[in-house]
């Protein structure tokens, strides 16, 4: 498997690996119970060893985003709401069947196909938060080059267009939520999704908004760029005017370093995925026709019987 750069140091590292694994099929009828013995672990210890989730820091000091996002920002949305995440994610699937799974896989799992279950928000919005971290830097902004660029002007028109799809996007979210640019392969597979919607052409970029803590890994999609709307993310900077941090946010804070190096590693993983299922779609040929080959030769010994 592939490891995602911008989450490369994290507990998430396997950003990826749900989209080209998971059977989302079983995930219909996961139950988590308590279990008498935890099967799964991280840490040796002489009592009762149990998987912990771990709050990551962002990747610069909490000071580091000033005068954009101040200090006192970052310790509330990290170190309060970011921290209260991670703590009850780890109380609510200590001792189940989830406990040792990668985060991913619990998000996948627990969104079961839209009929979300319990940690689900909790998990999601851990996935989401460090990724939202690795979206900014100091010194952000700008616009992107290369193939990024490129794709954006191929999918949205214009750099300056995908940015008010961007903007708009994120000002008309209702409520609390994310908006993601994201790369699409593949069919969509979650018959619930409202957006994005299954129509939608593949190998593109999206711009995709999410209720809550649901994220485009539950579509399969690939996330590039996010911006958290929540009021958490912005109501010290900015009281309640949210456009006004959405602006910010793309003319000095986005790291187009961190969707640039997403974007390959989103079309690498694409590209083995996709020799993936030709290979499983062979092997389910090959077994099918073998098949019917048993089945001809039945019929022809019963002939030969009569
Ligand atoms: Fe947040």
């Amino acid at each position: 498997m592939v490891a995602v750069a911008p989450l490369a140091t994290t507990t998430t590292t396997k950003l990826y690996s749900l989209t080209c694994g998971l059977n989302l099929g079983s995930a219909r009828s996961l139950q988590w119970p308590k279990k008498e013995t935890p099967c799964c672990t991280r840490k040796a210890g002489h009592n009762k060893v149990t998987a912990q989730f771990e709050l990551k820091p962002p990747p610069y000091p909490l000071n580091g985003l000033e005068p954009n996002m101040s200090q006192e920002t970052l310790e509330y949305h990290w170190g309060k709401h970011h921290r209260g995440y991670v703590e009850n994610l780890n109380k609510q699937i200590v001792g189940t069947d989830l406990d040792g799974l990668p985060l991913e896989d619990v998000i996948v799992r627990t969104y079961n196909k839209g009929d979300i279950l319990p940690p689900f928000n909790n998990a999601a919005q851990i996935w989401n938060h460090d990724f939202f971290w690795e979206s900014i830097k100091p010194g952000g902004g700008g616009k992107p080059s290369g193939e990024l660029l490129e794709l954006i002007e191929r999918d949205f028109g214009s750099f300056d267009k995908f940015i008010g799809e961007f903007k708009t996007a994120a000002t008309t979210q209702f409520g609390s939520g994310w908006i993601w640019l994201a790369y699409k392969t593949g069919k969509l597979d979650v018959g619930n999704a409202l957006n994005p919607r299954p129509s939608e052409l593949d190998k593109k970029l999206v711009i995709v908004k999410s209720p809550n803590a649901v994220n485009p890994l539950v579509w399969n999609y690939y996330p590039l760029l996010t911006i958290d709307v929540w009021e958490h993310a912005y109501y010290i900077d900015f009281e309640n005017r949210r456009h006004d941090y959405i602006s910010l946010f793309v003319e000095k804070l986005v790291s187009w370093d961190s969707v640039s190096s997403r974007l390959e590693l989103a079309k690498a993983q694409a590209a083995e995925r996709e020799l993936e299922e030709e290979r499983n779609k062979k092997e389910a040929e090959k077994t099918s026709d073998s098949e019917d080959e048993v089945y001809v030769d039945d019929n022809s010994d019963d002939s030969e019987a009569e």
